[in-house]
């Protein structure tokens, strides 16, 4: 299921690591993030190692719907309720001055990757209070938005837009960025210190770690995955449709997500809790809603991705931990990770020069905690990895192996010990351990994508095991 950015980018193929490297800073990841973040660093100079676990743009980023915009959902009327406004205020800075930069990246560089100015809305179908509370909170804190009843929808909304903003291909970006960076492909980092990571084959030594790995996989210090969780959501690639020239958001009933690429638009929602998916129905529910609005429309993609979700609903970006002032941190884009990606490398390359932003990005910093914003998600994250525990621990198997159906994938008890059975559509069984490497929670299985998933902290396998997403860093 390779979503249409990976079917239409040329990407440059890399090397593997091998021996002894030397380098200013290491970036781990060749996502958005990463990848930004060392092309921030090369042009000022100094020498970057980027090393990637497997492909670049082949994890979250060739998912993205590739908004650029700083309308990050209902944020920032929460913000201002949460954190303050003058906390609020550097997040709409700081996202705003992100779709500015990127946008004169691309006039600069030149790149193609299909970049276009336009108007990001967020919409609502039923009372319209909470879009009127945003609109007042961005006024207040200078955004150019307006409410308006009359969008591109295939239905009556009202809706909120913000002037001014963009999107565009990602990979093709990332094709970009690449040129002249030293990447090392498939190599992935198993063991950070101070100044030095190393992989299978080889190893880096630099001044400075950047994890740009989407979800950091040292537990500590730093202490991330008692900080967020991940969420993962579904997109539909449709051909016969409406061609939109903005992008819209709904924050009520089914919440989707449109945007058109070309004559393709991109159908989005279903959103849930990683390792929270056990029905399934997810692509159908989009395929639903695609046919109530253009009925002869066609199906030319579909995929799924997930990103971290934040305790109070700001990004980390920074410092790894204090005892460890030689790693940096990019991390907790909750979906909006286009902008926040701009936004980390600029903070990350100035820190790595030691060089103070310009702009006070204290929002961002990851030794923040803030009880009354992070309360309600602490209570929800701890809950869950409790769960998690106590089910693999204590709860017995699902279903008995006799009674999984063919096409089926389920908890299945054997001798004692659990396991996550898959039985294929040809009756062939798949059978893995059910217990999590990363801190031992019990997976779940997600009929959508056929995989293995944790609602802890959001780790995915496929039916053999094989790890597709961390924070875990091994097969089961
Ligand atoms: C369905 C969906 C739609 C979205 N749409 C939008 C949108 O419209 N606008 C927006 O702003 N944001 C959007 N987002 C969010 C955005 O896509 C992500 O925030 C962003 O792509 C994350 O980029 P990244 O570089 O942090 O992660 P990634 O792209 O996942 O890159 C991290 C890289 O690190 C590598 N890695 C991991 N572990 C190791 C290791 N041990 N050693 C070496 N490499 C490692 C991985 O292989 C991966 O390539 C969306 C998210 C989803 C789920
Ligand atoms: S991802 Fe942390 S226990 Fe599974």
């Amino acid at each position: 299921m390779k979503s249409i950015w990976t079917k239409t980018a040329a990407l440059p193929a890399f090397s593997v690591l091998e021996g002894h490297q030397q380098a200013d800073v290491a970036v781990i990841g060749g996502g958005l993030a990463g990848m930004l973040t060392a092309a921030a660093l090369r042009r000022e100079g100094a020498e970057v190692v980027v090393v990637e676990a497997d492909r670049i743009g082949g994890g979250q980023t060739a998912g993205t719907t590739a908004k650029l915009t700083a309308q990050h959902g209902l944020k920032y009327h929460q913000l201002i309720q949460t954190l303050g406004a003058e906390a609020a205020g550097q997040y709409a800075r700081a996202n705003l001055a992100a779709v500015e930069r990127l946008r004169q990246l691309v006039r600069e560089w030149s790149i193609e990757c299909d970049f276009q100015d336009c108007t990001s809305f967020l919409y609502a179908v039923g009372a319209p209070g909470p879009l009127e509370e945003e609109h007042d909170a961005c006024l207040a804190l200078g955004m150019d938005v307006f409410l308006t009843r009359d969008t591109e929808l295939p239905f009556a909304a009202q809706a909120l837009g913000l002037r001014n903003q963009a999107c565009f291909h990602p990979l093709r970006l990332l094709a970009a960025l690449a040129e002249g960076l030293t990447v090392y492909e498939h190599s992935r980092v198993l063991t950070v210190e101070e100044h030095a990571l190393s992989t299978e084959r080889g190893s880096v030594s630099a001044e400075r770690i950047v994890f740009a790995c989407h979800y950091p996989f040292i537990n500590m210090p730093g202490y991330y995955f008692t900080r967020q969780h991940q969420e993962r959501s579904y997109v539909l690639a449709l051909k016969g449709t409406k061609n939109l020239q903005n992008y819209y958001l709904g924050i009520d009933g089914e919440g989707l997500s449109f945007r058109s690429w070309g004559d393709t638009l991109l159908l989005g929602g279903g959103g849930h809790r990683t390792g929270e998916n056990r029905e399934g129905g997810k692509y159908a529910l989009l395929e639903q809603a695609a046919r109530r609005y253009w009925p002869d429309c066609r199906v030319a993609a579909r995929w799924s991705a997930q990103d971290c979700m934040p305790m109070d609903g700001v990004p980390y970006l920074g410092v790894f931990a204090d005892s460890r002032p030689s790693w940096l941190v990019a991390t907790g884009f909750q979906k909006w990770g286009m902008s926040s990606s701009v936004i980390a490398a600029e903070l990350l390359r100035d820190l790595a020069l030691g060089r103070t932003s310009p702009q006070d990005l204290s929002v961002f910093s990851p030794h923040r905690f803030h009880l009354s914003a992070s309360a309600k998600q602490l209570a929800e994250d701890t809950l869950q990895a409790v769960r998690g525990l106590s089910r693999q621990l204590w709860k017995p198997g699902r279903i008995p192996l006799e009674e999984l159906p063919y096409g089926h994938g389920g908890i299945v008890e054997i001798d004692g010990e659990k396991f996550g059975v898959y039985r294929d559509k040809s009756g062939e069984i798949h059978a893995v351990t059910a217990r999590c490497p990363h801190l031992g929670c019990q997976l779940e299985w997600n009929p959508d994508t056929l995989s293995w998933e944790c609602p802890c902290h959001g780790s995915r396998f496929d039916l053999d095991g094989r790890l597709l997403d961390g924070p875990a860093q091994e097969d089961l």
